[in-house]
């Protein structure tokens, strides 16, 4: 049923000259049949090469967003028009603006989960993988870090040399996390290394053997010697690197580690979106594109 499903997106994929980009969140089936699967940041690279006309992203909002921005002349649709991300609507331009005017010579440097309005009126973009590298590259030494606490501490904790200002947003999956779930994982599975994401609370992150982004954490784990692995992050991460790595064992650092909008999109929702009867298509003012997009150029310049 799965595979003849399957087999039905990517005849029509054809049909349709579509590619299909997934977050490394979603289940293994769509997994399976997409073009590309990544993390936000190589995600965002790839909207920008695929040489396809038609996109589907099977992801959350900001992620089909970011792709539309990247490739304007592309049909770009969201899998599951219902799948956001609470963090990226957490803060309004209006509050962001008024700190600006506060912060004067600070540049915003915002994470890529955030609506479009925030792109375009912040200074740069980041993802997990890249906010260091941009926020130490940046010439300016004073960043107000938007929407993240959690990723933003982290940062602020990989440059020293640079100044802050954070901000009270997270991921509310990540930031639920506690030292207490890290640790009765460690209890449970003495032998494995601690991998986190940096959406988790800094006293999270203080005991793990890595923090990174989820393509950080996917490579450590392949690459490492070690045998056994908690995941701090998404659990869909867990069945990933299970599959990829069989000989090695790993375990969710807590079983409340669930993007419940990254769940929305099933195969089906793919599959109606590439006949015609289903999914969203990104439809989005060419004049905001031209503003928002600015902030993800430079994202791709200075994290690359
Ligand atoms: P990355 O894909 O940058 O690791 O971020 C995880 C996430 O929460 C996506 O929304
Ligand atoms: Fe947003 Fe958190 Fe879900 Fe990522 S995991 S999409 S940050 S709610």
């Amino acid at each position: 049923m799965i595979r003849d499903l399957q087999d039905r997106i990517l005849q029509l994929k054809k049909e349709k000259d579509c590619c299909i980009l997934a977050h490394s969140y979603m289940s293994e089936d769509i997994c399976e049949i997409a073009d590309f699967t990544g993390d936000s940041y190589a995600l965002s690279v790839k909207a920008k090469s695929m040489p396809q006309s038609m996109i589907v992203m099977c992801g959350v909002r900001f992620m089909a967003e970011t792709a539309k921005m990247l490739s304007p002349d592309k049909k770009v649709y969201l899998a599951n028009g219902d799948a956001g991300c609470p963090m990226a609507e957490q803060m309004s331009v209006e509050y962001i603006e008024s700190l600006k005017k506060q912060l004067p010579g600070y540049a915003v440097v915002a994470y890529v989960n955030t609506t479009a309005e925030l792109k375009a009126i912040s200074d740069y973009c980041c993802t997990s993988s890249s906010a260091v590298k941009i926020c130490r590259s940046i010439p300016e030494q004073n960043i107000l870090f938007i929407p993240d606490r959690n990723l933003g501490s982290y940062v602020k904790a990989q440059v020293p040399e640079k100044t802050f200002r954070l901000l009270d947003g997270g991921c509310p999956a990540h930031a639920a996390m506690k030292a207490e779930d890290a640790l009765a994982a460690k209890k449970a599975h003495p032998g494995a290394l601690l991998l986190v994401h940096p959406e988790c609370p800094a006293e999270v992150s203080a005991l793990a053997d890595y923090v990174g982004s989820t393509a950080g954490i996917m490579t450590f784990a392949e690459k490492s010697d070690a045998r056994e692995f908690i995941i701090g992050t998404e659990n869909a991460i867990v069945e990933h690197l299970q599959y990829k790595c069989p000989d090695k064992s790993f375990y969710p650092m807590s079983k409340h580690l669930v993007c419940s909008n990254m769940k929305l999109t099933t195969l089906t929702d793919v599959y109606n979106t590439l006949k015609g009867c289903g999914g969203e298509e990104i439809i989005m003012d060419p004049e905001l594109i031209s503003k928002a997009v600015k902030c993800i150029d430079r994202m791709i310049e200075y994290g690359g």
